[in-house]
Parts: C-alpha cells; structure tokens; sequence
C-alpha cells in the first residue's frame, strides 16, 4: 500500500459538539477538494474524541502526560517561587484540570485563574470546580479561540504577575509560524508576567511511533472518530473500515504526522458531491512538532519572550519552559 504525505495544517484548538459548527461542513468541503487533504485537529475533539484523548494521555506508550505532571509535581516549588505570590494564572486552552491544579496548589495564594477556551461548554465545566475547591480564587472563564487577537478581562484588584500556562505540548500541533503568531500575541498578553509552556523534545523515532502507535489502539480509534464524527454531523458516508490509522516520524520536519490512509480506491459524498481516493491516498489529520530545549527558546525569544528555567526530566522526553514577557 502506498502511503501519500501531505503537508500544512491548521490550528489545533479544541471545540466540542455544535461549537464546531458550519466551519466542519467548510472545511471537510475544502480538505476533499484540495490536492492534498488535510483538515484541521481541532475536529478531532467532539464528545467522544475528547474521551480518546482522554485515554491516550493514560497509555503506557504516551509519555508527555504523566512525564510533564511529573515536572510539575517536581519544580513546584521553584515555578511558585518565580510566580511570587497572588498570580492571575491564564490557561490557554481549559484542558487538563489535572494540571493548573497543581500548578494553583503550589503558587502562594493565587488571586484568579482565567481559562480561555473556544467551547463554552468545556469552559463551564472547567470554571464549575475549580470554584468548588478554591473558593478564594476569581475564576473567569473567557470563551474565545486564543489563535486570534485576545482582550482579557481586567483580573482582580490585588494581583501578582500574570501567568500564561500553556501546557501538554499543544504548541506542537500548530505549524512553526502559527506557533510564532500564538507566542507573539501571548507575549502581549502577558506582559510583565510570564509563560509556563510544555513541549515535547526530539528523540529516538522508536519511541514517538509508539506514543502515536499504541498496542490498544486508542490512537487510531481517536484518528479514526473524525470520520465518524463527520458520517454523524456532515451525513457523510465513510465506511470506516475503508481507512488504516497512519502515523509515522517525518524526521526533517522534527514531527509526527497522522493521517487517515484510503485502503482501497473509494468514493465518499457530503452534501451530494462525490470525492474519490484512490488506494493509499491519505487525508492529513494532524501534525504533532517536537522540539530541541534550543530551538523552542529560540521561538520564544523571536517572539518577544525572555527565556528563564527550563526543566526536564532525566530521559529527556518533555521539556517545560519558562518564559518571561518583559513589561
Ligand atoms: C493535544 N496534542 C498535544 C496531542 C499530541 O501529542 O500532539 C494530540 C495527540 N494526537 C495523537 N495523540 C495525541
């Protein structure tokens, strides 16, 4: 079988349910028409998505997760001493509750924790207990897609620095110059506070194929929900069965692509037009960057950041940065 590399993606953002809208008709319409088919991660993130995603993040083979909460549990401590006391902690993306938890249990007395998510559903929840269990803390969710110009909410009277947090190495999901862009606006935002970023490291391709290829299958169920979530909101017709699950290290470009590869030459429909693949042909579902300690201080300096700490761990598989914005 011959597998077709795509390249480009699109911004990674997360949007469940009806939040992801006509843009999925559109964009599934333009992904089908083009050349070379790609469509954007953000569609992978319905309900059902978000619980593979979920799942991925316990396997055995994907390490960023417990790997990047490890370094958190391990510099608290020093992040906290560099945040000083009363942060407004923002959370580009409300993602993992997991993590800012333990990033707001070591900070001294943080004074609000702005979540900025473009599902409002997600947001509530989120915003909902985290309330319950820091009652002295101003939660203020902003609905909003952080790719874009952002304005914050003015933070409560008293606060220390503002902390961006941007963790889980979704920075790798956006191509390098949609990663500049992002940095750039979150160093505006920030200024005078800081950036505590995640980033997944460049290392022997064995073990990226793994994380991306785990035994159980959860990564092609996960690759594979987006054209079940297309036959369920688009009334498309992919037969399922009719595409493999393709991940593989592109080594020049330093990530791992996943696509969905056609199995045999089929044709599917949306909205009454019919698009054909031919046997391999692939639609590019994401791209997921890794990074050099170097190349990603590198980023942030071009964005305006200053770079401080960066902490990893032994086996370099994650690195967590932090990034000072100058006032
Ligand atoms: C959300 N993002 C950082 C994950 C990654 O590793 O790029 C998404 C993912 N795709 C497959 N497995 C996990």
């Amino acid at each position: 079988m011959s597998f077709v590399m795509q390249p480009s993606i699109q911004p990674y953002l997360r949007v469940v349910g009806s939040e992801a809208g006509s843009g999925f008709r559109a964009d599934m319409h333009a992904a089908l028409g083009a050349a070379r088919r790609s469509i954007s991660p953000k569609y992978f993130y319905d309900a059902r998505g978000s619980q593979l995603f979920d799942a991925i993040c316990e396997l055995v083979e994907y390490y960023p997760t417990r790997t990047e909460l490890g370094l958190l549990r391990t510099h608290a401590g020093e992040i906290a001493a560099l945040a000083g006391p009363q942060a407004e902690v923002v959370e580009f993306g409300a993602g993992s509750l997991r993590k800012v938890r333990l990033l707001l249990d070591a900070l001294d007395r943080p004074a609000g924790y702005v979540p900025i998510d473009i599902s409002g559903e997600h947001l509530a929840q989120a915003a909902q207990q985290l309330r319950g269990d820091y009652p002295g803390l101003a939660v203020q969710p902003v609905v909003a897609d952080y790719t874009q110009p952002l304005q914050l909410p003015a933070g409560p009277h008293k606060t220390g620095m503002r902390l961006g947090f941007f963790p889980g190495s979704t920075i790798g999901n956006f191509d390098p110059e949609q990663a500049l862009r992002f940095l750039r606006m979150a160093a505006r935002v920030l200024r005078g506070g800081a950036l505590l970023l995640g980033a997944d490291l460049v290392k022997d391709p064995a073990v990226l194929h793994a994380a991306y290829n785990d035994g159980a299958g959860v990564t092609a169920a996960f690759n594979l929900n987006l054209l079940a979530r297309a036959n369920r909101e688009l009334g498309m017709d992919f037969d399922l069965d009719g595409f493999a699950h393709g991940a593989f290290y592109n080594s020049p470009r330093r990530r791992i692509e996943m696509h969905l590869v056609s199995r045999r030459a089929q044709r599917v429909q949306l909205d009454g037009q019919a698009y054909l693949f031919e046997e391999g042909e692939t639609l590019h579902t994401e791209n997921s960057h890794k990074f050099s300690v170097d190349s990603l201080r590198a980023l942030a300096v071009e964005a305006g950041f200053t770079p401080g700490p960066v902490w990893t761990d032994p086996n370099r598989l994650f690195s967590l940065h932090w990034l000072a914005s100058p006032a």
